[in-house]
């Protein structure tokens, strides 16, 4: 038999999508954006001089777009907590028009993906006109925004060609940890010992990733389950509820199911009221501090039909009696697990636009990098 391999397979890798390939790409692109940013138990940047932008900083704004934007609401829970440092995080296009208060000693990151967003781009402009530094994370050498910015911390991905932003997410995620524990290291905010920990962690976050993809096969059958649904709700309380923000874009832009990422908490204000039998709600459950809440949650949309999908931290006692469907992910130091949770979370975007037949890679309307306002 002959074997035809066609040059757009090639260029897939033997994945039927893109969008697929570099999910799976992931771990690689997690070790290629750790590599030569950790020395022994402590975060180095060696290919980057960040302490021009970050000497005695006093207040970070992170401003981005879309997936970069939860990128970046990740990064304002991770810089406050490591580095005790005060951070607004906004989406590009509101940010450019507010009156920022920006005092003397910001800093403003900017996150993209392409480097080219019209709106992140405005932002970062906006903020070099008023003298503010700018540090810019991007997985594109050379492009706008690393040209424009004060310095670039590259997130080395390799080039991410599906619409929807998997690994280049993950490797902005990735950033800011590095970011939180060179200021922590800078600041002082934190024991040397808890710095080391937490290396150590990032070391192994790839393998498990990587264990998680093993796992896909079980995220297809639940989405087998629940493919001809026309809304669904992600749920989740502080990291979580970052996440769940990232989780509900990507399962809208590739399979066009409604999605809304939700607080928790905030279920009883209101969006309650949409909770009706059979409405799948994922729960992401890996905040040790917020276990229980989460838990009293899920009872809550359960006693109104929700179908519940969890996505939680392995040994959480009494989770699997309250969710329909249960991924549990590796054991992980709670701070990290956003690296963790996501991977599911795509893994069931992708496999419901599949079910769906959608236009994985190339879905209606969108265009990978939006260069115009
Ligand atoms: C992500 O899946 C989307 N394609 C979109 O939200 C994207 O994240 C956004 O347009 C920002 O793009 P950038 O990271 O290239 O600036």
């Amino acid at each position: 038999f002959t074997v035809t391999w066609s040059a757009e397979a090639a260029e897939k890798g033997g994945y039927p999508h893109f969008m697929i390939k570099e999910i799976m790409e992931q771990p690689q692109a997690l070790r290629d954006t750790l590599r030569g940013r950790i020395q022994g138990g402590r975060v180095e940047f060696s290919d980057v001089d960040l302490d021009c932008c970050l000497d005695g900083v006093e207040k970070v704004f992170i401003v981005a777009c879309g997936t970069a934007y939860h990128a970046g609401v990740v990064g304002k829970h991770v810089i406050e907590r490591l580095a005790c440092l005060p951070v607004e995080v906004d989406i590009a296009s509101e940010f450019r028009y507010r009156d920022v208060l920006w005092g003397d000693k910001s800093l403003l990151i900017v996150i993209s993906q392409s480097g080219e967003t019209a709106d992140t781009l405005a932002a970062l402009r906006e903020a070099k006109k008023k003298g503010i530094r700018v540090l810019a994370v991007t997985n594109v050498v050379g492009s706008s925004v690393a040209r424009e910015a004060d310095r670039v911390i590259y997130t080395w991905a390799g080039p991410e060609i599906a619409v929807a932003s998997t690994k280049a997410y993950s490797t902005q995620l990735l950033v800011m940890y590095l970011l939180g524990l060179y200021l922590a290291q800078k600041r002082g905010t934190l024991p040397e010992e808890v710095i080391a920990s937490t290396v150590r962690e990032l070391r192994g976050i790839a393998d498990k990733v990587e264990a998680i993809l093993e796992k896909a096969g079980a995220v297809e059958a639940i989405a087998e389950k629940y493919a001809a649904t026309a809304s669904t709700f992600f749920i989740g309380r502080g990291l979580d509820y970052a996440v769940a923000l990232e989780g509900a874009l990507k399962l809208k832009e590739i399979s066009y199911v409604h999605a809304e990422a939700y607080a928790a908490g905030e279920l009883k204000h209101g969006t309650l009221a949409l909770i009706e039998k059979g409405v799948p709600v994922i729960a992401i459950v890996t905040q040790d501090e917020l276990q229980d809440k989460m838990i009293s949650n899920i009872k809550e949309v359960k006693a109104r039909g929700a179908e519940v999908i969890g996505i939680a931290k392995e040994g959480l006692a009494g989770i699997e009696e309250e969710t329909d469907e249960l991924f549990v992910i590796p054991g992980e130091d709670s701070l990290l697990t956003p690296m963790l949770t996501v991977v599911p979370l795509q893994l069931f975007a992708y496999y419901m636009a599949v079910k769906r037949g959608c236009d994985v890679d190339k879905p209606r309307n969108l265009a990978k990098s939006v260069t115009v306002e």
